[in-house]
């Protein structure tokens, strides 16, 4: 008489939890050499505090190369890149021919019209219903309630990496409304 368990059956038993464990890391060990570099696109390195970044696009789709962008924008310029989410951002040249270290978020705050930017009168001008912002986007006439958004503009690598803004908006020393 012997118990249910046959002797012959241990070794495979064995057997089979080894082969488990095997397969779970034939299993796992790739997902997480995939997840690796996924995981490093989506946090791009200086994006710091936990909020991500992205490399700002230039209307063909390219990564913005800061040297590049000066080269071919002046002082004072002021020209569209695609922002978070996909949000029309200004890249901002400062009148010492350096990248400011901010960004404009071109949806207008009153009816989300695309404001342009009117070098002649150092302004955005939004031509939907005639609201006005000051070079750095801080509102100076309705019906605009707000000024327009920032965003931060990093240099990493050579390249422009847009990280959102959620401390206190410079131009106004208040809290962000966006944020
Ligand atoms: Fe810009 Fe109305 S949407 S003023």
């Amino acid at each position: 008489a012997t118990s249910g368990i046959l002797p012959e059956d241990v070794p495979d038993m064995e057997k089979r939890k080894l082969l488990n464990l095997l397969l779970l890391g034939a299993l796992s060990l790739p997902t997480v050499t995939m997840l690796g570099p996924y995981t490093y696109f989506f946090v791009p390195p200086g994006s710091g505090g936990g909020n991500t970044g992205i490399p700002a696009k230039d209307k063909l789709g390219n990564d913005v190369v800061v040297t590049d962008w000066l080269q071919t924008h002046g002082p004072n310029d002021r020209t569209l890149v695609q922002g978070l989410r996909g949000d029309p951002t200004y890249l901002v040249v400062e009148a010492d021919k350096t990248l400011a270290t901010y960004g404009v978020n071109a949806v207008c705050t009153h009816l989300g019209c695309v404001v342009p930017w009117n070098p002649n009168e150092n302004k955005f001008l939004c031509p939907c219903h005639g609201s006005q912002y000051n070079n750095q986007g801080r509102v100076v006439r309705g019906p605009a309630p707000l000024s327009l958004a920032l965003v931060h503009a990093d240099v990493d690598d050579g390249k422009v990496i847009l990280v959102p803004w959620v401390e206190t908006d410079f131009r106004t020393g208040e809290d962000p409304w966006w944020a």
